[in-house]
């Protein structure tokens, strides 16, 4: 089954051709990291505009690129929600058109269910049930994936997601937008133990996260360091932010996993690229014997390859989106909203 998808939750468009769940024929995405840089993050109504401009070049391109004609596509998958409102309605609308003038069926699919699937492209072996961790710009979650369409939310971030806590440390930092990357690749020759940073927990729901005062505290020694006139060890900062993040969604993963006793972990999302994240989740899993599948880097970040591949499970399941099919902002993975049926 090849089905075209395309991704406009925030600020990449992205238009993929993918087969049956598991293969990547194609897969374009445009940043917008250019526009959005000028303000130090992005600007809703600047990204919608952006995404018109873009998103019938890219479907083009999608197509060509995988060698595959209109007239072979078997249906259109869309990220429906969450995201920026008028970003994802400008994906919606575009996917609306393109299956409706083609005659063949739309799939609404949920963003983070997405990033979830970004670990079937890598690993043929992974099937449902398995712990997972998607940790982005605008989430953190820990699901209990039952079945490829049938999620339980068990625990999520109480305040900012972990990709906002790095984007916010990196801009008054100054060290650029959006700046996990960057102060991913700066902590490579810091110390991790120089800056004492909290972990937060949130009392009775350990699966539960809170990044924001981890956030502040990161403000408040750049601010106290310039009030000061004293120097911070950039790089150090970067790493003891990178272990705090770190050890925050690591525990709260690898607790999951156990608890779930599936004996699987999955990791994906922005902010699942990150090296001290990765390494250490290796190691932990590892040493309690659980398998850990991590989304390849290239598919971590917003994508619409894994948006098709989830939207083969979908369609597999029954979910149709019909012409009415609208865009959310907010909407947890696991609502029965997904189900469209
Ligand atoms: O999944 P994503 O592309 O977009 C959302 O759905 O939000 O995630 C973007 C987030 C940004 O906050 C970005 O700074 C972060 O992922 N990110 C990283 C790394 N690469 C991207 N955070 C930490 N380390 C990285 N290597």
């Amino acid at each position: 089954m090849i089905i075209l998808s395309i991704e406009s939750s925030c600020d990449e468009t992205a238009a993929a051709v993918t087969e049956s769940g598991r293969r990547v024929l194609s897969s374009e995405i445009h940043s917008q990291i250019d526009i959005h840089t000028l303000y130090g993050g992005v600007v809703p109504e600047l990204a919608s505009r952006s995404h018109i401009q873009a998103v019938q070049k890219l479907s083009e391109l999608a197509l060509r690129d995988a060698g595959v004609l209109r007239r072979d596509l078997d249906a259109v998958a869309v990220t429906f929600a969450p995201g920026l409102i008028g970003a994802v309605l400008v994906g919606v609308s575009f996917a609306k058109a393109a299956a409706l003038s083609l005659g063949i069926p739309i799939i609404p699919v949920h963003h983070i269910r997405g990033h979830v699937a970004a670990n079937y492209i890598a690993h043929p072996e992974l099937e449902p049930p398995f712990a997972c961790l998607v940790a982005s710009g605008g989430n953190s979650l820990i699901l209990d994936v039952r079945d490829y369409t049938d999620y339980r939310v068990l625990g999520s971030t109480r305040d900012d997601a972990a990709g906002e806590c790095f984007d916010k440390a990196a801009r008054v930092l100054g060290i650029g937008y959006p700046g996990g990357a960057q102060i991913d690749a700066l902590a490579q020759s810091g110390d991790p133990e120089k800056y004492p940073l909290p972990r937060a927990r949130v009392e009775g729901h350990p699966f539960d996260m809170s990044f924001s005062g981890l956030k502040t505290a990161v403000v408040n020694l750049a601010h106290n360091a310039r009030q000061s006139g004293r120097e911070l060890d950039l790089p150090s900062l970067a790493a003891s932010l990178c272990k705090a993040v770190s050890d925050t969604l690591v525990s709260r993963a690898v607790e999951a996993a156990l608890a779930l006793g599936y004996g699987k972990l999955a990791v994906a999302g922005g902010v699942a690229a990150n090296s001290v994240v990765r390494r250490s989740l290796l190691e932990e899993a590892e040493k309690r014997g659980i398998q850990t599948y991590l989304a390849p880097l290239e598919y971590c970040g917003d994508n619409a390859a894994m948006i098709g591949c989830q939207g083969y499970y979908e369609y597999l399941a029954g979910v149709r989106g019909s012409s009415a099919l609208n865009a959310y902002a907010t909407l947890s993975p696991d609502s029965p909203v997904c189900r469209f049926r």
